[in-house]
């Protein structure tokens, strides 16, 4: 394999890279950011990795979520907060109902750009680029807004800071203290979900009054006021992860830190190409979507290249293939997994394969849809003697109105009253926490199953 360096992935061809006019302009930004403070640091994404290792092993859960696209428009404190909230909540009724540890990781703090299934729109007549993410041009339908523009770069660096702040901030400071789960719930959650949390808090506030009574509580233990939250993004835009990529100078090792853990999207794992080339050098956690065109020995020579050491927790193979078609595609890249003896996280991504256009051309998820690609990847792993460890969903804390269906019965018409993102349809707060009830028990019969597994083989 040919030496890898920080701008090597510049010797192979790269999908989905924005052509930006003014080279001087894009350099001179670059080179700023090269010098900006790492968003995250290395020690941290180590932290990150040793419990994925835990998933891998399937003594924990990972639950990733958030935006399919950050925004500036959507950028404010409450926003963050309910998005943070809604993630807490899921993993909370997954701990509890699945007795088991989840690992926390948003889609946030730089989830900003995207790669488009075409590199032109159309509307009323008129044929412009793509949006393609507000790191790189807008969203407005005008040619100036479409011209990536590289000071946008700016901008995106200082939200995402601005918002891992706020998060250590929730993180650590007391919000997350177990004592305040009623407060983490959202206004607009329906009543039977609702209902069902609320028998998760109160057992919850029966557990915390034992361990009182034997002397453990929030001011004594850590773990019971402050949670581990991790960032993540899909490292799409090259030019910036490389310009965010450092050596850590206690290990000497590469670390991306503009994120803790990054993944690569469905089209832009060519095995030859710039996306794995940047990602096999540094040394952070690292999510591979896995769709309907990856082939088995492909995904084995993804994973060498990626993980050349079986280190688990380096790895989470995140599945999206739509409901209907896991039983298709998904066994036989386990099996291929399973016979290599590679150590991945097997994550389900339920959102991805199951865009639909709505009759008024707005994209949305049927809740239903998304729903069953979990239950179909989770009962085939059972059957295939692996572990499903993992949940990776497009969510918001923000009551929208983006997949159809949940306990809310949100209809096609009713889409377009609050359709606010800035790509894909997102579950919102109510449909996430609903999804996580439905598949806590899943992940029951799933853990209970690989743990079966796994003491049987040791
Ligand atoms: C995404 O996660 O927003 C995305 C573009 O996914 P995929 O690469 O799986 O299509
Ligand atoms: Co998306």
């Amino acid at each position: 394999m040919k030496k890898w360096n920080l701008n090597s992935w510049k010797n192979y061809p790269a999908k989905h890279l924005p052509k930006y006019d003014d080279v001087k302009e894009l350099d001179m930004v670059l080179g700023k950011i090269k010098k900006y403070p790492p968003l995250v640091f290395a020690g941290e994404s180590r932290s990150l990795k040793k419990s994925l290792a835990e998933v891998v092993e399937g003594k924990a859960f990972l639950l990733q979520g958030g935006d399919c696209a950050e925004s500036f428009a959507e950028f404010n404190p409450d926003n963050i907060r309910d998005t943070f909230k809604a993630i807490l909540q899921m993993s909370l009724v997954l701990t509890h109902s699945a007795s088991l540890p989840v690992v926390k990781v948003g889609r946030i703090a730089g989830q900003f750009s995207k790669p488009r299934s075409s590199p032109t729109e159309k509307k009323d007549g008129k044929e412009l680029p793509s949006y393609l993410g507000d790191n790189i041009n807008g969203m407005d339908f005008t040619e100036k807004a479409r011209i990536p523009d590289a000071k946008r770069l700016f901008r995106a660096y200082s939200q995402s800071a601005s918002t891992l702040n706020l998060i250590r901030a929730f993180s650590q400071g007391g919000f997350a203290d177990l004592r305040q789960v009623h407060l983490w719930n959202l206004g607009f959650i329906n009543k039977k979900t609702k209902g069902k949390y609320k028998e998760i808090e109160d057992k919850i506030s029966d557990a915390l009054s034992f361990m009182e009574a034997c002397g453990i509580n929030p001011e004594n233990n850590r773990r019971l006021r402050t949670v581990n939250f991790y960032t993540s993004h899909e490292a799409l835009l090259l030019p910036f992860e490389e310009a965010m990529t450092r050596i850590d100078s206690t290990t000497g090792e590469y670390h991306d830190t503009s994120a803790h853990f990054v993944w690569i999207g469905d089209r832009t794992r060519q095995p030859d190409g710039a996306h794995i080339e940047f990602c096999r050098g540094i040394k952070n956690p690292l999510g591979l979507k896995c769709g309907p065109t990856l082939k088995p020995d492909e995904l084995i020579k993804l994973c060498n290249i990626l993980n050349p050491e079986n280190e688990p927790g380096r790895l989470t193979l995140i599945s999206r293939f739509g409901a209907n078609n896991v039983e298709k595609y998904l066994p036989k890249l386990i099996k291929t997994i399973k016979k290599e003896g590679l150590k991945v996280i097997w994550s389900c991504d339920p959102m991805h394969g199951n865009t639909i256009k709505a009759a008024s051309g707005l994209k949305t998820r049927p809740f239903d849809n998304v729903l069953k690609e979990v239950k179909n990847v989770f009962g085939i792993h059972q059957s295939e003697g692996s572990y499903a460890g993992g949940l990776h969903v497009e969510m918001t804390g923000q009551d929208v109105t983006e997949c159809t269906g949940g306990a809310q019965k949100i209809s096609e018409k009713e889409l377009s009253n609050r359709y606010r993102t800035h790509c894909d349809p997102r579950l919102n707060a109510s449909q996430a926490l609903e999804l996580a009830f439905l598949i806590s028990d899943e992940i029951k019969k799933n853990s209970t199953y690989s743990k079966n597994i796994i003491q049987a083989a040791s």
